[in-house]
């Protein structure tokens, strides 16, 4: 069998079409959302990243506004910087890019975000929210994958989820997500004993790991939904966490890398930011 692709590049263009049409709405009422990002340092990876936000506010109309931070910033600076967008009645949106440098403290610089600014969903108000199953701001990576297999109709309640890596930005939401979704979840990490007796029980498989193709075909049940969140750089071309190649040939539904859950990701950064705007009106 041959898996079929969870095409991220249509599902967001599609979610962008939705979008366009909001923004215009918000300007027909005298708004245009904006969005603040805060790069501190000279990250390849991030500069892309936020390159790639930028120009997605360019393509829906959204005010986008980037500070640029050199690598020597302080706390103090970079906390002035927040509380400035705080402030600013223009801004409905705040992301601070990480990984910050070391010296800096991310948890500390997040907590000071607006809640309801933190399109993120990064802030403690938001994720102690989503652990409580309340309305909040969610995480665009673990949103974005849960609209893919929302939007490809596979079936999520009842299912054995597996998600590998248990990080704040990916993996603790996404199983909270797909546990509010009514799945049977099982969250596996770096000293998680024997992981492939977890992956090869799973329904839904995520894979946030970091490592370049990690997950190998023999973890893999056959018909599983395959989920691949990693974006690693291998001989200077991009790949996932999964090997894709060989498992397709077992899955029923993967994610490709590049083309798949980061393009959701800056999709539901859009909309979250778009929805930031339209609760402040
Ligand atoms: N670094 C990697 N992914 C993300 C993300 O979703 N948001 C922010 N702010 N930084 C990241």
């Amino acid at each position: 069998m041959s898996a079929q692709l969870l095409d991220g590049k249509i599902m967001a263009a599609e979610l962008e079409e939705q979008l366009k049409n909001r923004v215009e709405a918000l300007k027909e009422k005298g708004l245009t959302p904006g969005l603040t990002v805060i790069l501190v340092g000279d990250d390849p990876a991030s500069q892309t990243y936020v390159s790639n936000k930028e120009k997605a506010c360019a393509r829906l109309g959204i005010h986008s506004d980037t500070l640029r931070m050199p690598p020597e910033t302080t706390q103090e600076q970079l906390e002035a910087e927040i509380l400035r967008a705080n402030a600013d009645p223009a801004i409905h949106g705040i992301l601070v890019q990480l990984p910050l440098p070391r010296h800096l403290d991310s948890d500390r610089a997040l907590s000071l975000i607006l809640p309801e600014k933190d399109v993120d969903g990064f802030h403690d108000i938001n994720a102690g929210r989503l652990s409580r199953g309340m309305d909040c701001v969610v995480a665009c990576t673990p949103k974005g994958a849960l609209h893919m297999l929302k939007t490809a109709g596979i079936p999520i309640a009842g299912k054995e989820a597996v998600v590998i890596g248990r990080s704040n930005i990916v993996g603790k939401p996404m199983a909270l997500l797909l546990l509010q979704e009514n799945a049977t979840v099982t969250v596996c990490h770096s000293r998680t004993a024997d992981l492939a007796e977890h992956t090869r029980r799973a329904d839904i498989l995520v894979a946030a790991i970091g490592k370049p193709r990690f997950v190998t075909a023999d973890m893999v049940k056959e018909g599983a939904a395959v989920i691949d969140v990693g974006i690693n750089r291998v001989d200077g071309k991009l790949c996932g966490d999964v090997d894709f190649d060989a498992v397709k040939e077992k899955a029923a539904y993967i994610t490709p890398v590049p083309g798949g859950v980061g393009k959701m990701t800056i999709a539901m950064l859009m909309d979250n930011t778009v929805s930031a705007a339209e609760k402040a009106l």
